[in-house]
């Protein structure tokens, strides 16, 4: 079987017909991912055999239970290469993590008049978290423009800094455009400052490799449905020496060490930070998603001069494992999409577009694999409902990123999404049914 079909018949969800008439293309990733059969089967497992609450049992179930959730926990530290498991808090998600952040952060070291700086490119979870702290303490949030192709305005950076600022929060990818934001050089420049910055890693930790020391970021956030795992729980990675500092998030079980009428005092990292019964099926099935990715060996294509006379990426397997060969498969598919869907008249595609190297070789090393689009004037409500008449399945709106339409003069786009398992093919299917739906128009 060739591997592309192999990775393809880990995701039951992918031979299913829609409307009973076409194969699911599932092309809204960015959204959330469909899940792998090992996942499923994980928590299932845990479900059926081993299910007691943890941290609290003598019993033998409970122990077991707090040692596979204890073993996630240190996965989840081995993927983002975090210094020790007391950095990884378990969250329901990416959304959780960062007002947790601007919750604590903000109660700790923030005062009136205090400044946050966030990007024009920001998803609705890192603006309206730290909006809520604006209402409560009075802070201002100080907002970094963006160039018209989507990319942070990494000259006016320097400028935003002042002795107000008190922390940098930025996405590592839009979710919108695909932009592969510079947040190395963004945190080199706060720590210049002395100023911590935390990295919303939702739509970065499914594509490519991550090392929270290498980028030395302070705090960084992701959620495990977007990483093939389950919804409802995702992580909050911060340096020991910030969650130090911070109070609790909320109060409950396991988050203290006594608690009297008079006085309470709180558990160690990162049990402060994880009040009640934490989601421990979860946490197993985001492991297990991890490792899935982790191990994976994804297909590349052999590359061409234009990148579409290239043989199908079906056939021939890479060498490459884990996240390097789901990024390097991504790429491909995203600078094949980005070209057929530029054959498409009145085409429009937001954010970075298509660079030509040196090598006459397509080059998407700014853009994730998220496309943003807006055929002529066909609304994107009207051309996503359409696509997925036709079994494609396509996020459109606003995506959650309001401030950034508005910037960008619009009110929302159609968004195409890639995952490991997608392919050419779809792609093709893709073009040929925005050229179908075109010709209704
Ligand atoms: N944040 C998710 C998206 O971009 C839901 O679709």
């Amino acid at each position: 079987m060739p591997p592309i079909d192999q990775i393809r018949s880990d995701f039951p969800i992918l031979g299913r017909r829609i409307y009973d008439k076409y194969p699911l293309i599932y092309l809204d990733n960015a959204a959330t991912t469909q899940k792998p059969r090992c996942v499923v089967e994980a928590m299932t497992d845990e479900y059926y055999n081993v299910n007691a609450n943890v941290h609290r049992g003598v019993h033998f179930l409970s122990q077991q239970a707090t040692d596979l959730h204890e073993q996630a926990r240190e996965t989840v530290r081995r993927f983002l290469n975090a210094r020790t498991t007391s950095e990884i808090i378990f969250t329901r998600g990416t959304t959780e993590s960062i007002n947790l952040v601007a919750s604590c952060f903000g109660q700790a070291f923030m005062r009136e008049g205090d400044e946050v700086i966030l990007t024009e490119m920001e998803h609705h979870s890192n603006i309206v978290s730290w909006q809520l702290l604006q209402q409560r303490r009075g802070i201002r949030l100080r907002i970094l423009p963006i160039t018209d192709d989507g990319s942070v305005r990494l000259d006016c950076v320097e400028a935003l800094f002042n002795e107000r600022t008190k922390i940098v929060s930025l996405s590592h990818v839009s979710n919108v455009l695909g932009t592969i934001n510079p947040v190395k050089e963004v945190i080199r420049i706060a720590h210049a400052h002395g100023i911590p910055v935390l990295i919303d890693g939702a739509q970065s930790t499914p594509h490519f490799r991550i090392d929270v020391q290498d980028l030395d970021c302070d705090f960084f956030a992701f959620s495990g449905h977007k990483i093939y795992g389950p919804t409802g729980i995702g992580v909050l990675y911060g340096k020991e020496q910030w969650l130090d500092r911070l109070p609790p998030y909320m109060g409950g079980g396991e988050m203290i060490k006594t608690v009297s009428f008079e006085h309470t005092t709180f558990n160690d990292l990162p049990y402060k930070f994880e009040a009640g019964t934490p989601d421990y099926v979860a946490s197993t099935g985001l492991a297990r998603a991890l490792d899935y990715v982790s191990s994976v060996t994804a297909p590349v294509p052999d590359a061409s001069p234009s990148g579409l006379t290239a043989p199908l990426p079906d056939a021939s397997p890479s060498g490459l494992v884990g996240l390097d060969a789901v990024e390097a498969h991504e790429r491909d598919l995203t600078a094949y999409a980005m070209q057929r869907l530029m054959e498409i008249p009145d085409m429009h595609i937001y954010g970075p577009q298509l660079q030509i190297g040196q090598d006459g070789q397509p080059d998407v090393s700014n853009h994730d694999a998220v496309i943003s689009f807006q055929v002529g004037n066909i609304h994107h409500l009207d051309m996503g409902t359409l696509l997925d008449r036709l079994g494609i399945a396509v996020r459109t709106g606003h995506h959650c990123a309001e401030p950034l339409m508005r910037r960008l003069g619009i009110e929302g786009t159609c968004r195409a999404s890639f995952a490991l398992y997608n392919t050419r093919e779809e792609v093709d299917a893709l073009v040929s049914a925005i050229q179908r739906i075109q010709q209704m128009f």
